[in-house]
């Protein structure tokens, strides 16, 4: 059993931003790209239409504007934050990393910055880490950002995935609060062994960037779909399940899921061994699958919407690469006083 150590306080999240790309692509102008119908794409997976990035935009670029709208909500300026965490696989460069650009670009220079990879899973990552640091004392106000431009790192010749993924970036500005009160549970996983099913196989040391790896495609993303599907349903009913027992829960105490949004079939079919159909938030028929970006925006969304109101218990949910998998619960409870802070 293991011990654990006692937090000096809570950790809220105080304001919410997302940042989309402008452009639409649907699944008709996908017809006309590959072989595909809008059918399929709609019937297994629930999209309709992604946003792409526009030629020279960087994934910092969409993170500083959700930062920005994020802090505004918070109430707060750049140079209050002392810590910027930016869940990516789609840095803008291997180094340094997004979180130093990001950091740069929005003038927070009182704080440390780094990145998490732990593929759509990241958010939940980044979030889990920063509630550590902000409940410990160690930190009092950290930004927390999932971001990518996945249309950079998707292979447009390959119909089994160049249909799922756009781009996109979600953030949250995590500050202390009472006991009981913000983050209540973390569950985090990964299974390194099932790492194949989804990567990026050249760029990084292990097949340097050459004319070879380049001409073999291999810097795009390949992934055994099916595999991934059947794990995730797994596992997201176990994150889901873990974190409610940790916390002392029930299935009914929640009020609302957040969960990847990957494919509309795979939240239905989770959701339904969870008993929780009518709980989850979904926008994956106008974004497709953002990666670690997806559950920011989706958050922001239900958030600015009117949708989440103080006192709700909301459950994030994810899996990705790596494999990996986690959950966080938390008290919504934006814009209470700081009482953990006193
Ligand atoms: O964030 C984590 C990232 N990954 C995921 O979330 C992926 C999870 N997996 C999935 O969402 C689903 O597995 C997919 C949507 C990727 C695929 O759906 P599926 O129902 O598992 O289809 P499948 O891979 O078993 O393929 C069925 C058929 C195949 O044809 P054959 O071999 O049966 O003739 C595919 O070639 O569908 C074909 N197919 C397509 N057909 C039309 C695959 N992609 C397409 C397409 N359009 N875009």
């Amino acid at each position: 059993m293991k011990t654990r150590a006692p937090y000096l306080r809570g950790a809220s999240i105080a304001g919410t931003g997302s940042a989309v790309p402008e452009r639409i692509l649907t699944n008709f102008d996908l017809e006309k790209m590959v072989d595909t119908s809008d059918e399929w794409i709609v019937e297994r997976t629930g999209i309709k239409e992604r946003r792409i990035a526009a030629e020279g935009t960087a994934t910092s670029d969409l993170a500083k504007e959700a930062a920005l709208k994020a802090l505004d909500d918070a109430g707060m300026t750049s140079d209050e934050l002392d810590l910027v965490i930016v869940a990516t696989v789609t840095p803008d460069t291997i180094f340094p990393s997004c979180a130093c650009v990001l950091q740069r670009e929005i003038g927070a220079k009182n704080a440390a910055a780094f990145d998490i990879s732990a593929g759509c899973t990241g958010f939940v990552y980044a979030l889990s880490v920063a509630r550590e640091l902000v409940a410990s004392g160690r930190y009092d106000n950290v930004l927390v950002i999932g971001a990518e431009i996945l249309s950079r790192i998707v292979d447009w010749e390959d119909r089994n995935t160049c249909v799922l993924f756009g781009d996109g970036a979600g953030a949250a500005v995590i500050r202390p609060c009472a006991f009981g009160e913000g983050i209540i549970e973390c569950v985090l996983r990964s299974d390194g062994s099932h790492g194949d099913a989804l990567v990026l196989p050249a760029g990084g040391s292990k097949m340097p960037a050459s004319h070879g790896t380049v001409d073999s495609r291999l810097h795009y993303i390949q992934m055994k779909g099916n595999l991934v599907y059947r794990f995730a349903v797994r596992v997201m009913v176990e994150a889901a399940v873990e974190a409610l027992n940790k916390a002392n829960l029930k299935k009914e105490d929640v009020d609302y899921i957040i969960p990847h949004q990957a494919n509309q079939r795979l939240i239905d079919l989770a959701a339904e061994r969870l008993g929780a159909q009518d709980k989850v938030f979904s926008n994956i028929a106008r974004l497709g699958n953002t990666s670690a970006a997806s559950i920011p925006i989706a958050l922001d969304e239900a958030a600015r919407s009117g949708r989440l109101k103080n006192g709700d218990m909301v459950m994030l949910v994810g899996f990705g690469a790596g494999l990996t998998w986690g959950s966080v619960i938390l008290k919504w409870n934006k814009g209470q006083p700081d009482s953990g802070n006193m």
